[in-house]
C-alpha cells in the first residue's frame, strides 16, 4: 500500500483564495482593507526569506503589508515602542514579530507586548490561555494548518489516538491542544519519552515537529495512520552533485509512505499552509475588530 499524499501546496492555495474572497467582501461592504505588520529584527537569512514571502502573499490576497526591518542592535525599548504604535494603528489588524529574535531581546516580553486581538501568531499568554480553555483565540499558524489538513482528510477526528512528537510552544503544545479540542486522545512525546517507537506505533495520527531530519522511520508508523510532517531540515545531497543539499522532514518519507494511509511531503506539505493560515488569521482579526 502506498499512502495518499496530502498536497499542502494546493490546499494552501485554496485557503488563500477563500481569504481573498473575504478580503474583497470587507472592502466592498465596510470599506476596510485588512493590514498585516511584520517586524524583522536583524539579518537572519532564513527569516528574511520568510518575511519576503509573507509580504508578497499578503499583497496577493488584497491585504496591506507593512514591513518593519530593524537592525540587529535594536534596543528592547525601541522594539516595544514600535509594537505599541502598531497596537494603536487602526490600519494594522495583525502583528507578527519574526522569531527568533537576537539574544539581547526578551522574546516573552516582546511577544506579550502585542495586543492579543492583533497577535496573529497566537503566541501571547492570553491567546495560549484561551486556546487551552477552549475560548475564541488566535491559533498558531502551523498547527492550525495541520489541523485543517487532518480535518479535511478524516472528517471527524473524534476518538482517534494522536501523537505529537515535539513540545515547542510554536507547534507541539498548541497542536496537542487543537487535537484535544477535536476529541483526540493526545500524547505529547519528546526527547525524554521512553519507548518512542512504541508510542508512535499506537497512533492513528502522527504529527512530527522535532526538527531532526528523518528521525521517524516507516516501521514506527501504524499501518494506515495519517502522518503530518512539520520538519523542514536541510541535508547534504551528494546524489544531486557536490555540495548540493535538499530539504527533508522529520519523517523518513520513503519508508513511511509505504505504511501510512496519508502523509504530507516535505517540501509541499505543512510549509505552505503556515503562511496561508497567517493570512486567514489576519482577516479573522480584522473581521473581529470591525
Ligand atoms: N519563526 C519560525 N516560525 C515562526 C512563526 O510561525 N512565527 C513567527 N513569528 N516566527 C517564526
Amino acid at each position: 500500500m502506498t499512502a495518499e499524499i496530502i498536497d499542502g501546496k494546493a490546499f494552501a492555495a485554496r485557503v488563500r483564495e477563500k481569504v481573498a474572497v473575504h478580503v474583497a467582501r470587507l472592502k466592498d461592504d465596510h470599506g476596510i482593507t485588512p493590514g498585516l505588520a511584520v517586524v524583522l529584527v536583524g539579518e537572519d537569512p532564513a527569516s528574511q526569506v520568510y518575511v519576503r514571502s509573507k509580504g508578497k502573499m499578503t499583497v496577493e490576497v488584497g491585504m496591506n503589508s507593512y514591513e518593519h526591518k530593524l537592525g540587529a542592535d535594536t534596543s528592547e525599548a525601541d522594539l516595544l515602542a514600535l509594537i505599541d504604535s502598531l497596537n494603536n494603528d487602526p490600519a494594522v489588524h495583525g502583528i507578527l514579530v519574526q522569531l527568533p529574535l537576537p539574544d539581547h531581546l526578551n522574546e516573552d516580553l516582546v511577544i506579550n507586548a502585542i495586543d492579543p486581538a492583533k497577535d496573529v501568531d497566537g503566541f501571547c499568554i492570553a491567546n495560549v490561555g484561551r486556546l487551552a480553555t477552549g475560548q475564541k483565540s488566535m491559533v498558531p499558524c502551523t498547527p492550525l494548518g495541520c489541523l485543517m489538513m487532518l480535518r479535511d482528510h478524516h472528517g471527524s477526528l473524534s476518538g482517534l489516538d494522536a501523537v505529537v512528537i515535539g513540545r515547542s510552544n510554536i507547534v507541539g503544545k498548541p497542536m496537542a491542544q487543537l487535537l484535544l479540542g477535536d476529541s483526540c486522545t493526545v500524547t505529547i512525546a519528546h526527547s525524554r519519552t521512553k519507548d518512542l517507537p512504541d508510542v508512535v506505533r499506537r497512533a492513528d495520527i502522527v504529527v512530527a515537529a522535532v526538527g531532526r531530519a528523518q528521525m521517524v522511520p516507516g516501521d514506527w508508523i501504524k499501518k494506515g495512520a495519517t502522518v503530518i510532517d512539520v520538519g523542514i531540515n536541510r541535508i547534504d545531497a551528494p546524489e544531486k552533485g557536490e555540495g548540493k543539499t535538499r530539504l527533508v522532514g522529520d519523517v523518513d518519507f520513503a519508508s513511511a509512505v509505504e505504511v501510512a494511509g496519508a502523509i504530507t511531503p516535505v517540501p509541499g506539505g505543512v510549509g505552505p499552509m503556515t503562511i496561508a493560515c497567517l493570512l486567514a488569521n489576519t482577516v479573522t482579526a480584522c473581521s473581529r475588530a470591525n
